[in-house]
């Protein structure tokens, strides 16, 4: 008798993972959420069954590993300040690195040998090249990349010991919103660009400041690669199949997620007010320590071997799905 998948979603409860949920969901998987609730929301979980606990407490992930048919892991369970991560590297050693391998060693344990885990183009450091390629020298300029390069290697030793068959995906600038409005990006600190616009736009904070406007860049502000959060959880769930059709082996594979695009932040600036229809208040800043002056993917290897193909790729839609969302979501807040 077929018996649908159930995928353990750490981190599920959150903006990456809530979206893979719904993917993973309505692709015939069913979706397990394990979430300790310190940056993700209840009223995100809202595909498959919800277990609140921590990755640091071995005993909880093997309850969850216990209670259902678990066979496959995605990790979206980790720390995303950067500039945190270097005032407290010991913070994010340890959730992201520690915990992570708690989880890995419960999959050994239980059996369960395929792990999709959400990395970073935090990984690359000062890109060398542009458009950047998986191969491009990995040199992380901050704990938090540092954190993604050492699960990156341990899940790679992991496949050649034990047999893992993992796929790390490594993330440009997750943007946008589920375009049907059930889940979105709720952050608190919010440190990103495009939500920052909006709430700017939605007279939330008084500006929205450009960090620097002398980077060596068409209009002197830095450039990103922005990848909608739905063309992300599409990804996933075919690196999930990719893995299933890797029979017997272990290996770890890699794959840039971005547009292989970029948008300076003028022109992300200029594209929310467009959206919004909204004249959002500008203030130019300071340079924020860190900040590489260009990040684009080169996306051939995902498009090629996973067959992945954007469906969101333009930034007026990424803005506007934000947008929907980012109303939606204060409305909700003023209403309860
Ligand atoms: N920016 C501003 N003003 C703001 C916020 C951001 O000008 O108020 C600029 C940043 O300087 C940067 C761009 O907008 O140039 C995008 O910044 P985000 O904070 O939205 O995203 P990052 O590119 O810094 O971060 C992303 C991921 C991180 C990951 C990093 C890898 O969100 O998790 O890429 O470099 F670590």
């Amino acid at each position: 008798m077929y018996s649908p998948q159930h995928v353990l979603v750490a981190g599920g409860a959150g903006y990456i993972g809530s979206h893979v949920c719904k993917e993973l969901s309505r692709r015939g998987y069913v979706p397990v959420v394990f979430d300790n609730l310190q940056y993700g929301h209840t009223d995100l979980v809202r595909w498959g069954d919800f277990i609140l606990g921590d990755l640091g407490d071995p005993e909880q992930v093997r309850l969850a590993f216990s209670r259902y048919p678990i066979s496959a892991v995605m990790h979206f369970a980790a720390y995303t300040f950067v500039g945190e991560s270097v005032a407290e590297p010991d913070k994010y050693y340890n959730n992201n690195v520690t915990c992570t391998l708690n989880l890995l060693r419960t999959m050994h344990e239980y059996g369960v040998d395929r792990f999709i885990f959400s990395s970073s183009a935090a990984v690359y450091g000062e890109p060398k090249v542009m458009p950047i390629p998986e191969e491009h020298p990995q040199w992380p300029i901050n704990p938090y990349g540092w954190t993604k390069f050492m699960v990156e290697r341990i899940i790679d030793d992991f496949g050649r010991a034990y047999g893992l068959k993992s796929a790390a995906l490594r993330y440009f600038n997750a943007a946008g919103a589920d375009p049907d409005e059930e889940t979105g990006e709720r952050h608190d600190p919010e440190t990103h660009l495009i939500p920052l616009v909006l709430q700017a736009a939605m007279g939330l904070r008084k500006n929205i400041t450009v960090f620097g406007s002398d980077y060596d860049t068409p209009d002197g502000t830095c450039v990103r690669d922005y990848v909608h959060v739905a063309d992300l959880a599409d990804a996933h769930v075919l690196a999930l199949e990719y893995l299933d059709d890797q029979s017997g082996k272990g290996n770890a594979h890699v794959f840039n997620l971005g547009n292989g695009q970029g948008f300076s932040v003028r022109e992300v600036i200029e594209t929310a007010k467009k959206v919004t229809g909204i004249d959002i208040p500008v203030a130019t800043g300071e340079r924020r320590a860190g900040d590489p002056s260009r990040l684009v993917a080169s996306s051939d290897k995902v498009r090629k071997v996973l067959g992945w193909t954007p469906r969101y790729a333009d930034l007026e839609q990424i803005v506007k799905t934000a947008w929907d969302w980012h109303r939606k979501d204060s409305n909700k807040d003023q209403t309860s």
